[in-house]
Formats: C-alpha cells, sequence, structure tokens
C-alpha cells in the first residue's frame, strides 16, 4: 500500500488536501492523472447505466437540502457511530473498531491494548452541520449530504412524470457526499469528503429480493469490465443483524485491498421505506398509479450504491505491477513499475514520442499524429529522454499504448509486415508507426491511417 500512496503521489494521481498546511486529515485531491482516471470511471458508470439500457434517467441533485429530509430519512436521528474518548491521550476512536485502530502515542499499540482509560461509547452523528443564510440558528440548520440517494427519492415523481417510465425504472446519480468519519483511514477509502455512484431503481412491491439478485450480476460483470476479476471480489450476504434498519436483503461487494477485504459497494433492498417516509413527512403523494392492475402503491427499491474513489482505489491497486523485464533498448534486465489498467479506464491512452527531439521532421509527424488523435482521447506528446526512459514513464502512468514516430514513417519501412490492424505493410510503405504495447511491451507497425479506429476500439 506505502508504494501505491508513494506512486499515486510521485505521478499526480492523489495529494493529500491542503498539504502544505499539514494537509486535512479525510480529504484528498485528485492531480492530473487522477482525475481522468476518476473521470473516466463516472464516465464508464454513467454510460452503463444510462446510455446502453433503457430503463435508467441520469439525475444531479443538489448537496444542500432542506433540513426536513434528514429527518424524515432518519439521518437526523440514527447516521451515527459509536465513539469513545481515551482519557490519556484525548484521542477519539470507533468503538466498533478499536482493535484495528492505532494509539497516537504508542503506534504500536491499538486503543484497547495500550493501556489508555476508554470513556463509555458514546453516538456520534456523522453529519456535518451548517447553516443557510447569514443568520446562525436553530431554524437555519441543515446538512451537507452524506449520501446522494435522498435527492432522488424526493424528487422521484418529478423524474417520474417527466421522462413517462414505467416500472421497472431507476434514477442514476454521481456525486459528492461527506461523512464525519471518526477515524478516516487507509488512503482514500475511508474519507470525509468522497464521491459516491448510486442508482435507486424502483420496483414493484414483492419483486425486490428478485431485483436485488439482478443487480448483483449486473455489478459485478461492470467490476470485471474495469479490470476488477470476479475472484478478487467477495460477496457479502449482509446478516439481519448488520443490515441497515431499512433494508430486507443487502450484498456487500468486498475488494481484496492489500489493508484487508473491504466494501467497495452496498446492493441493498430499501423496501418503500424512503418514499413513505418522505410521503408521510412532506403530505405529497409518492405513490405510483400501476396502468396494468389499475393499483397505486409506493413503488420499492433496490440501491447499487458504489464509492468512487474506492473504485479508483481498488482499480489503482488491482494495476499495480512490479516486475522484470528486458529495457527495450539496451536489452538488459530492469525492474519496471506498470499499471495495467483497463484501456477504458487509463488516464492516458496514448504516448506519442519522436525518436529524437532534434530531428524537426520528426517532431512535425509526430505533431500531427497527436493532432489527429487529440479531438478522439487523451494523448500525450513526450520527447525527453531515452524512449526506452519514455517507456517506463508511461507504463507507471498507465498508458496502454505507445506511439513511436521514427525514420521508417519519413521514409518507408526496411521490411515487410503484417500491422497491428491485420493489414499487409510493404517494404518502402511511408506513414506508418511503431505501435508499443504497456503489458506485453510487444512493438508492431501500424499506418497512421489506421490509428484512430484501432485505438478507439481498444478503449471502449
Ligand atoms: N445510499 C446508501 C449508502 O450511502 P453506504 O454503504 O453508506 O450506503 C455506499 O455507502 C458506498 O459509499 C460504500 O460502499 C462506499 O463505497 C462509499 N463510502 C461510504 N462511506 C465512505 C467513506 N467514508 N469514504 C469513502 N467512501 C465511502
Amino acid at each position: 500500500m506505502e508504494k501505491i500512496v508513494a506512486l499515486c503521489k510521485r505521478r499526480g494521481f492523489i495529494f493529500q488536501s491542503s498539504e502544505i498546511y499539514g494537509g486535512l486529515n479525510g480529504a484528498w485531491d485528485y492531480g492530473p492523472l487522477g482525475v481522468e482516471l476518476k473521470r473516466n470511471l463516472k464516465d464508464y458508470w454513467w454510460k452503463c447505466m444510462t446510455q446502453t439500457r433503457d430503463d435508467i434517467v441520469g439525475f444531479d441533485g443538489s448537496i444542500l437540502m432542506n433540513r426536513a429530509v434528514w429527518k424524515a430519512s432518519g439521518h437526523e436521528a440514527t447516521f451515527s457511530d459509536p465513539m469513545v474518548d481515551c482519557k490519556t491521550c484525548k484521542a477519539r476512536f470507533r468503538a466498533d473498531q478499536l482493535d484495528s485502530s492505532v494509539c497516537g502515542q504508542k503506534p504500536s499499540k491499538s486503543p484497547a491494548t495500550c493501556g489508555g482509560e476508554l470513556t463509555e461509547p458514546r453516538t456520534f452523528n456523522l453529519m456535518f452541520q451548517t447553516y443557510v443564510g447569514p443568520v446562525q440558528d436553530e431554524s437555519a440548520i441543515t446538512y451537507l449530504r452524506p449520501e446522494t440517494a435522498q435527492a432522488m427519492f424526493v424528487q422521484f415523481k418529478n423524474v417520474l412524470e417527466v421522462s413517462r417510465k414505467k416500472l421497472p425504472f431507476g434514477i442514476a446519480q454521481i456525486g459528492k457526499a461527506f461523512r464525519n468519519e471518526i477515524n478516516p483511514r487507509n488512503f482514500t477509502f475511508r474519507s470525509r469528503e468522497f464521491e459516491q455512484m448510486e442508482v435507486e431503481f424502483f420496483v414493484k412491491p414483492g419483486t425486490g429480493h428478485e431485483w436485488l439478485d439482478k443487480w448483483l450480476e449486473e455489478r459485478l460483470a461492470w467490476y470485471e469490465a474495469i479490470g476488477i476479476p470476479r475472484a478478487k471480489i467477495h460477496v457479502l450476504t449482509v446478516p439481519d443483524a448488520d443490515r441497515a434498519f431499512y433494508s430486507k436483503g443487502t450484498y456487500d461487494l468486498e475488494y481484496e485491498f492489500p489493508f484487508g477485504i473491504q466494501e467497495l459497494e452496498g446492493i441493498a433492498y430499501r423496501t418503500d421505506y424512503d418514499l413513505s417516509q418522505h410521503q408521510k413527512a412532506s403530505g405529497k403523494p409518492l405513490e405510483y398509479f400501476d396502468e396494468e392492475t389499475k393499483t397505486k402503491y409506493i413503488p420499492h427499491v433496490v440501491e447499487p450504491s458504489a464509492g468512487v474513489d474506492r473504485t479508483v482505489l481498488a482499480v489503482l491497486c488491482e494495476a499495480y505491477a512490479e516486475e522484470t523485464v528486458k529495457d527495450e533498448e539496451s536489452g538488459k534486465e530492469e525492474p519496471r513499475v506498470v499499471l495495467r489498467f483497463a484501456p477504458r479506464l487509463a488516464p492516458v491512452k496514448a504516448g506519442i514520442f519522436p525518436l529524437l527531439k532534434n530531428k524537426a521532421e520528426l517532431v512535425a509527424k509526430s505533431r500531427e499524429v497527436q493532432k489527429t488523435l487529440q479531438p478522439l482521447m487523451k494523448v500525450a506528446y513526450d520527447e525527453a529522454g531515452s524512449i526506452g526512459k519514455r517507456y517506463r514513464r508511461i507504463d507507471e502512468e498507465g498508458t496502454p499504448f505507445g506511439i513511436t514516430i521514427d525514420f521508417e514513417t519519413l521514409e518507408g519501412v526496411k521490411e515487410a509486415s503484417t500491422s497491428a490492424v491485420g493489414a499487409n505493410i510493404a517494404a518502402g510503405q511511408k506513414e506508418t508507426v511503431t505501435l508499443r504495447h504497456r503489458d506485453s511491451m510487444k512493438q508492431e507497425r501500424i499506418a497512421i491511417a489506421d490509428l484512430p479506429a484501432y485505438l478507439l476500439a481498444k478503449i471502449a
């Protein structure tokens, strides 16, 4: 994990928030590569939810909502963790995580074993409270949302009407959520500010368990599509005693992180709890008229709720590899660090390299290739250092393809070959480049004209 954290900083994936002021515990900034990775992940989720199926519509709710929402949802009264204080070192810990917490004074021990005197557990509400408007009194209180879900429940009627959908149908949203976690830890895994990707999927009463199982399969396939193999995801059927009070069935999808097997996503059958609560509290009907059965009822909900930051972290952990390889220039054995991202998630899709930076024709042709590809995908031009060093750099950044423009590009290839797309490249043919593959380090030639379609198919 330390190596991954160090790589994230070195290559600009993730930085500590407010680092120059000593940081802010539980908050993280995504650097130039991290933001691309995160965006690609969110875009792929969004595409899978709202584009390639027609029973889910998108939504973007506000972070600040009327306090009544949090009263009705139960968050104001019950969204809390048990907390204990250490009377000796004054630190606070989650009472249910004492064994895995670290004592601030004796880092080799846990607060359960360091000898410090602990208070009785008390509940600590995780919502960040704030005030709306200039007067800071009771009537102005609200909270930063601790989940994106509630806005989709309270706007259920509006969304249903405008989208003219029939049950079963879902609302999808990606957005920030905030929880004043007692002990943020494990890099971005448990943060105080994070993003969620949630679907509220509204179904007929009596079909909730069936949809819960359908969503489990759907989500497992999705993780495979982003490069996390099924074998690395553990499906936990959450026992009755551990489920949220509103849930009649929950699966937790857990990933084998270097720090242990931990939750990536929860898929919960939330029954009609949320809509019923909001109907009761607001006095506004949130029922659905079923034209088939000519009956009115409150829909039930199945909710796949995934954490963006946790998934980014899982993708980074899964992609990270250290290996010994033959350097492509010197032929010497060398260590390499490589991030084997699924190409669809890779922050940069291709590096573009003129073989030599002091040959104007090579540079001009490389810039031309860059201009052709730039409208289609994120590419990076790099002319600094030897080709071997440049390849090693893009390996560490997880860039799946390297494109080298060399003298054969300008003067014609010396030998005939079969190109990356299976076409014949004849001896003497110009306008071809070397295409280098990150994972196999295999190199082959491809016509510049074939590059856009070839790369687009690989990163889809
Ligand atoms: N609407 C349901 C809900 O919010 P949750 O299990 O509390 O359920 C869903 O959160 C997902 O959000 C988790 O599986 C996790 O991926 C992410 N998440 C929750 N708390 C988090 C935190 N403190 N830091 C990072 N991600 C978090």
